[in-house]
């Protein structure tokens, strides 16, 4: 990856990052940690359906936030063996960028360390307190096509669909589902017809539910069972 493909920021207060080339922050201007715990855990009937072996995918990786929550999480559930968190990222943020980041929010920060240290020495599968971390580096929609694996639950998290449409189509969001378990879920904040409308193509049932915070809607939804 060349270096011009690393995140250029913007600080809003002086402790929210903005993607300069989206326009966008990267978590809620609210919490983004209550945010998180809201829209992808409980959007996944998470920390609930942790098991052995349970496979988490993330579109769009940024401060690892979301990671670091469900660290926690799946620490708080007794720490499952086998968990995997592997998430898709283009424009991987500096490592000073997401320390920084993450300081608005001790209790993420206070598990960050090992993704850190890892992260720094430019790790991009690594152990954060024992749950396996792998992030794929690269656009979303060469990358997700070219991925040999499945997801249970899938945490959809680009930017919004109005300033990253790239990471919201049609073609992407049946990949999402092609890489879903059977019972697999999704989760994310936005309920924009033209996203609910594509995951629906793609083979999932999809509702709406109540969003976080001044939000009033996010979407959520299971995999249809496959007709043979
Ligand atoms: C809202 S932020 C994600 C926040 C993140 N989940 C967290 O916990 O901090 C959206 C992310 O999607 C990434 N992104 C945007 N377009 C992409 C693409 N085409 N392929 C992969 N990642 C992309 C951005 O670089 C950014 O990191």
């Amino acid at each position: 990856m060349t270096q011009d493909q690393t995140a250029k920021l913007e600080w809003k207060d002086g402790a929210i990052p903005v993607a300069t080339r989206f326009d966008d922050p990267y978590f809620s201007l609210d919490n983004g940690l209550d945010e998180t715990r809201h829209v992808f855990l409980a959007g996944n009937d998470l920390p609930a359906r942790f098991q052995p072996g349970f496979r988490i995918a993330e579109l769009g990786f940024g401060t690892g936030l979301n990671m670091l929550a469900t660290v926690i999480a799946w620490q708080g559930a007794g720490a499952p063996e086998g968990v995997r968190f592997t998430s898709f990222e283009a424009y991987p943020m500096a490592v000073d960028d997401i320390a920084r980041a993450l300081d608005a929010f001790p209790e993420a920060r206070a598990v960050a360390e090992p993704f850190l240290a890892a992260w720094g020495q430019g790790k991009r599968v690594f152990e954060v307190h024992g749950l396996t971390v792998e992030v794929i580096e690269g656009d979303a929609r060469e990358a997700l096509t070219g991925w040999d694996g499945h997801a249970d639950a899938w945490f959809l998290d680009g930017f919004s669909p109005a300033k990253n449409p790239e990471l919201w189509g049609e073609d992407l969001l049946g990949e999402v589902a092609r890489h879903t378990a059977p019972n697999g879920t999704f989760a994310t904040y936005t309920a924009a017809g033209f996203v609910r409308r594509a995951l629906d193509a793609g083979g999932f049932a999809v509702e709406r539910s109540p969003g976080y915070g001044r939000k009033r809607h996010m979407s959520r939804g299971v995999l249809r069972p496959q007709e043979i």
